[in-house]
């Protein structure tokens, strides 16, 4: 390219103002939210980095789809319309709409898993792992070790240990109803699994005769992480890429709020025609009418455009591109983070920005508080409030601290990141005087959404 610049390919059309406060507004919205960002008021946040799921902005393709939305119960126009555009990309034969991604797991797993058998992932997202959980199974994660290193050159960190997997095959095969792969690895930091990665799983899940399924909520992003980071990748589209890697799978499940562009919806799709039917008699129970499946006809519109749209390139080197610029830009400002950049999120480090809280008192729960205060900022703990406690209760330290950053799509500008990364520079440098937190009381599972959580030492910041 002649120019260096990657820009937001899309200019603004409709805008929605976000509101300055004072820090004195934002102490006491987060002293009323009990020290917890969950539990804030959106309208008292800047920048909302919580998550990138459906917190996105939709085109004038999309909106304009919308209006032609058909609202029949049953048959209408606009199931086809998504059909069509779900085939043209995964290439499989059923496809079953649901209202968001766990609808889609709840349904598979629980046509597919029985009680005491085991679901190998890279690594399962939590609703993932909460679904196999609910249908009796055993949710195994299979990630290859760099996946858990903070610090690492590695280009597919998402990747699954194919060996681990081998061996899990060939011990409980017959109690593995099917193997999923996440791209890309939300929970080890939104890293990509490489197209080798899963041609190898596919390969010892056809020689096991097991269904592979992929978790495919950020497939676009994964495939331009394969087009820019595996060699021999680099001539082909985002699109040929994403389909060869759905040929090597059976069937997937989608969260059309990441990759669908969309601010709600899902699937289930497969090539199984009795899996399918199995499936469909679910959704009917739990969702609706298989041409609609909890979604209204324009919400189905939406997506069928969405999906394209997140394969566009310009999109996804300028939506890739704007993660790597704020990890360079901390990186050079020597602020620790999590190693190479992936897809949808940027990860602070808070065991390594904050050496001196103990994991007992949650640096990166911490961490997020500071970010809120001083910038205005909201992002999630990844860490020991998150995941520090064991089914019969017991508390137990989290492998990573980390503090989230994931970006909505099409939202936020390079003014926005360069904001971003001028508060974390800031708040890095004030890191000695922060202090941990305690928890006050939260409920036995899922607890960070609704905890209450107070300083541990009477303040926050020294
Ligand atoms: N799988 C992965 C990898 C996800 O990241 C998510 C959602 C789901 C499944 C479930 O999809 O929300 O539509 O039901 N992740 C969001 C996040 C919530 O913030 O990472 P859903």
């Amino acid at each position: 390219m002649k120019f260096q610049t990657i820009i937001e390919p899309f200019r603004i059309k409709t805008v929605e103002p976000i509101r300055q406060t004072t820090e004195a507004e934002r102490r006491a919205a987060i002293e009323a939210a009990h020290n917890n960002v969950f539990l804030l008021k959106a309208r008292d946040v800047l920048i909302d980095l919580l998550t990138d799921s459906g917190t996105g902005a939709m085109s004038v393709f999309q909106w304009s789809g919308m209006m032609k939305g058909d609202e029949s119960y049953a048959g209408a126009r606009s199931f086809d319309v998504f059909e069509k555009s779900v085939r043209d990309i995964t290439g499989f034969t059923h496809v079953i709409p649901t209202h968001q991604g766990r609808a889609a797991e709840h349904i598979l797993f629980h046509t597919m898993v029985r009680p005491g058998d085991i679901v190998p992932n890279n690594t399962h997202f939590d609703t993932t792992r909460a679904n196999v959980e609910d249908a009796g199974g055993i949710a195994l994660d299979l990630p290859i070790a760099e996946g858990s290193q903070a610090v690492s050159n590695h280009p597919f960190k998402g990747n699954m240990d194919t060996a681990a997997l081998e061996d899990t095959l060939e011990r409980y095969g017959d109690r593995v109803p099917l193997v999923m792969i996440t791209v890309t690895n939300n929970s080890e930091g939104g890293q990509p699994v490489s197209l080798i990665n899963v041609r190898e799983v596919s390969a010892l899940c056809r020689r096991f005769g097991v269904p592979l399924f992929i978790d495919a909520c950020r497939f676009a992003e994964n495939a331009w992480l394969i087009k820019t980071r595996e060699a021999s990748m680099c001539a082909r589209t985002p699109r040929s890429i994403a389909q060869e890697m759905f040929s090597l799978a059976d069937g997937c499940t989608m969260s059309a709020k990441k990759d669908g562009m969309s601010n709600i919806g899902g699937f289930l799709a497969m090539n199984n025609g009795s899996l399918a039917v199995k499936c469909r008699t679910r959704l009917v129970l739990t969702e609706g009418f298989p041409t609609y499946g909890g979604l209204a006809g324009y919400d189905l519109e939406a997506i069928a455009v969405g999906l394209n749209e997140a394969l566009d390139e310009d999109y996804l080197r300028y939506r890739i591109r704007s993660i790597e610029y704020l990890g360079e830009k901390l990186l050079l400002a020597g602020v620790p983070i999590v190693t190479p950049t992936g897809g949808h999120a940027l990860y602070l480090d808070a065991r390594r920005m904050l050496p001196h809280i103990p994991q007992s008192e949650y640096p990166a729960w911490a961490l997020s508080l500071v970010l809120y205060i001083e910038g205005g900022i909201r992002a999630a703990e990844i860490g020991s409030v998150m995941f520090g406690r064991r089914p019969d209760g017991s508390e137990h330290p989290s492998e990573l601290e980390l503090v989230r950053l994931a970006f909505p799509r099409r939202v936020y500008t390079q003014s926005h990141v360069d904001y971003v990364a001028e508060v974390v520079q800031h708040v890095n440098g004030m890191a000695s005087r922060i202090r941990g937190v305690r928890i006050v009381e939260a409920p036995p599972v899922l607890r960070h959404f609704t905890a209450h959580l107070a300083p541990a030492h009477g303040r926050l910041v020294t």
